[in-house]
């Protein structure tokens, strides 16, 4: 028996040999980077001429690894290994199968503070956000293993006196993971030991800004004692080998996690049937977001303004979950902007992630960068610049948490994903057009609602349209296990991840029925 799921506790970093431990894994971290880090297929260890090189964006000079890139032929034979492991792989035990998720998971904790510290390095996470992130990778093998004990015999049917059936869940073949850079652990981890204890292998194409912490993953999933070919390691460039094995007639599901432009790509091309492809290929898109926080007059003014600044800059806004629309009513308008903007110039400084008393680090580069600065002279344009406004690219990617007041709903920053440090504010006369205004944007996978009134609390429950509705409290920071996510419309495919049903989606029921 194993023990029942709980959530990894967060450190707390107002202890001080917590931050001595976290300093140290720094140092540690610091004294590897660097390195070269080959693909793994098969087990073997490949070394390619070309290289991604990927670097620390609070300092772009230092380099985090060099890593192999993979390229068609290599992306062919991960998927022949691949397809071969899966043959045998998809009939060993579903308890073998969670037990390498519980010793990985018990590695990662032994270690947690390095690998932290190398998401400080690799994704420019500030300590308490990088803690969070292995903290979650943790929950996804902890939460997952258990959830395949549970499914693994299926489900009742009935039978009848003459006729025994059964219906029950089976793999699906060989998947392809695409994690995203700013859940560079969790996600990652989670999208990739999500199929594989679930019966079936992967293909892992990490993000090419954060390859290295995946590389290191792989090699956890070998230490917990995962079989060669049952995750391969294969980074290398979206359009070349991501396209490319979208698109392989022997792929069975892709796992997806990044932009909505990306996403739909992938799901328009993994639609087409390509010549000898046997199944419809399923998609699992965990996409963008345009999340509100709704204000209410009848509402703790400054338990909204803590909620607001943590959702829009917490890991500088780069989280497809972050605040980047707030609708107050508005008769507390006024003050909650003040509180706001003034919690934010007292609370969120700027700068290096590896000083553990940083609030926001930087962006993730330089492309990132641009972007958001676009987005921040248009800011300008349609509404009220009330601070930041500026950013600093001469030695990594940093931008000011920045706030725009009122803004109309149908404002370009009030309706794109900017993926940055930047919130817009604005007005309702009621609380049904505040749940319009949340409503309003193509995306829906989080929101919020700060209200002592229930009856309003029970509208939204009902109306605002968004995967993760949270109450009194901040639109981030989903539990693995106890906040199931993944959001509607163009956010993607409500996948939930962490939730109890997502393993399911990695596999295909089947019924058996003997005459007796
Ligand atoms: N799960 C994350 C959050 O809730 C986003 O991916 O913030």
């Amino acid at each position: 028996m194993v023990v029942p799921y709980t959530h990894e506790p967060l450190t707390d970093f107002t202890k001080e040999e917590n931050r001595k431990a976290f300093e140290e894994a720094l140092k540690k971290v610091e004294g590897e980077l660097g390195k070269e880090y080959p693909l793994i297929i098969g087990g073997e260890r490949i070394y390619t001429e070309e290289k991604i090189k990927s670097f620390n964006p609070a300092n772009p000079d230092e380099v985090i690894g060099y890593v192999s890139k993979a390229n068609k032929e290599l992306a062919d034979k991960a998927m022949k290994v691949a397809t071969e492991t899966f043959e045998w792989w998809r009939k060993t035990k579903p308890e073998m199968r969670a037990d390498i998720l519980f010793r990985a998971a018990a590695i990662v904790r032994r270690n947690k503070h390095e690998f932290s510290a190398l998401l400080v390095k690799e994704g420019g996470k500030p300590w308490k956000e990088a803690d969070a992130d292995t903290a979650e990778a943790i929950d996804f093998m902890e939460y997952y293993g258990r959830q395949m004990l549970r499914i693994k015999d299926g489900f009742p049917v009935n039978s009848r006196e003459i006729e025994n059936n059964r219906f029950f869940y089976i793999p699906l073949g060989v998947g392809v993971t695409i994690p995203p850079w700013n859940f560079l652990f969790a996600i990652m981890c989670g999208t990739t030991v999500a199929p594989m204890v679930s019966g079936n292998t992967v293909l892992l194409k990490p993000a090419s800004l954060t390859p290295v912490i995946a590389h290191k993953f792989v090699e956890v999933l070998e230490e917990a004692g995962m079989p060669a070919g049952v995750v391969n390691y294969i980074p290398g460039s979206g359009s070349e080998i991501g396209d490319y094995l979208v698109e392989h007639p022997q792929t069975r599901f892709i796992s997806f996690t990044g932009s909505r432009e990306v996403g739909t790509r992938i799901y328009e091309k993994a639609a087409k049937i390509q010549p000898g492809q046997k199944w419809l290929k399923r998609v699992i898109a965990e996409m963008g977001g345009k999340d509100t926080i709704v204000v209410d007059s009848d509402a703790d003014l400054e338990l909204a303004a803590d909620a607001i600044v943590y959702s829009a800059f917490g890991f500088s806004g780069q989280k497809c979950s972050a605040c980047s629309r707030v609708v107050a009513l508005e008769d507390v308008y006024d003050d909650l902007l003040k509180r706001v903007v003034e919690k934010t110039e007292k609370e969120v400084n700027v700068g290096d992630p590896a000083n553990g008393d940083t609030y926001m680090g930087p962006v993730i580069d330089h492309g990132a960068y641009k972007k958001i600065m676009k987005y921040i002279e248009i800011g300008k344009k349609e509404g009220k610049l009330m601070t930041g406004g500026e950013g600093d690219d001469s030695n990594g990617f940093f931008i000011k948490p920045t706030i725009f007041a009122d803004v109309d709903p149908e404002a370009t920053i009030m309706q794109e994903e900017i993926f940055g440090p930047v919130v817009g504010f604005t007005k309702a006369k009621t609380f049904d057009e505040a749940i319009e205004i949340a409503n309003n944007t193509e995306y829906g996978l989080t929101g919020a609602v700060i209200t002592n009134n229930r009856l309003h609390l029970e509208k939204a429950r009902e109306d605002f349209h968004v995967g993760n509705l949270y109450f009194n409290r901040g639109c981030t920071a989903a539990i693995v296990g106890y906040h199931p996510f993944g959001g509607f419309n163009m956010s993607g495919t409500d996948s939930k991840a962490g939730g109890p049903d997502y393993l399911i989606q990695h596999m295909q029921a089947k019924t058996t029925s003997e005459m007796l």
